[in-house]
């Protein structure tokens, strides 16, 4: 077993995300504390999630700062206080500056092949719209680092799902979140608590093996 791994979560929203996080630390497959949930707005429905789970909530709203470095800043003083060591987007909808002790410990999950189908405008429902228009076969989701862009950081890890000729948005985004995201997510976290994730010259990640 791994050290427990301390992180923050960052919400918007429905908070499946954060929800899958927790189902995993409570079936023991998954090394990582969850010690502070920051959201975007306090009517966020994953806030349930933090609560039933006595996890600390932050509410940190852009609409109060003029500047994303001071929405930004914000948000990394939350983390920083909740001594954590990595932070985990969730369903996170802001753009953030990551400030220098926060550079390559900032992840974010995205519901397609990065970089097919990322960057701004390309969240929700949008991504699979645009997948199942494109005509893919292949879909899933990704698992990167962040930067200051949206969905363009170095990537982890995907997890693929096949697309078939009668999906609908619905069903394609329902079988990315519980097939590759859901799989995704806790296998990335579960490799950085092992310390397996590693950067190469080249600013690739490469993920080392287990040991025998
Ligand atoms: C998923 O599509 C995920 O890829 C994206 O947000 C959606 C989940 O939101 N980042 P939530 O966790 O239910 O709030």
């Amino acid at each position: 077993m791994a050290d427990k791994l301390p992180i923050a979560v960052l919400i918007s929203g429905t908070g499946r995300t954060v929800k899958n996080l927790i189902d995993h630390i409570e079936a023991g497959k998954l090394d990582v504390e969850i010690r502070l949930v920051v959201s975007s707005s306090e009517r966020a429905p994953g806030l349930q999630y933090a609560e039933q789970n006595n996890i600390p909530i932050a509410i940190v709203k852009s609409s109060e700062y003029s500047e994303t470095k001071e929405f930004s800043a914000a948000v990394f003083d939350a983390c920083r206080q909740a001594k954590v060591a990595y932070v985990a987007m969730a369903g996170y909808l802001q753009l953030l500056e990551i400030p220098t002790d926060f550079e390559d410990k900032v992840l974010n999950i995205h519901p397609s092949l990065l970089p097919k189908f990322g960057g701004k405008g390309f969240y929700g429902y949008h991504v699979h719209h645009a997948v199942l228009t494109a005509g893919e076969e292949i879909s899933g989701a990704t698992v990167h680092f962040v930067n200051n862009k949206f969905d363009d950081g170095p990537i982890i890890l995907q997890e693929t799902v096949k697309v078939y000729p009668r999906d609908t948005i619905e069903t394609l985004s329902e079988r990315v979140l519980k097939e590759a995201e859901f799989v995704a997510y806790p296998k990335a976290l579960q490799a950085i608590a092992e310390g397996r994730v590693q950067f190469d010259a080249e600013r690739r990640v490469q993920i080392l093996p287990k040991e025998a």
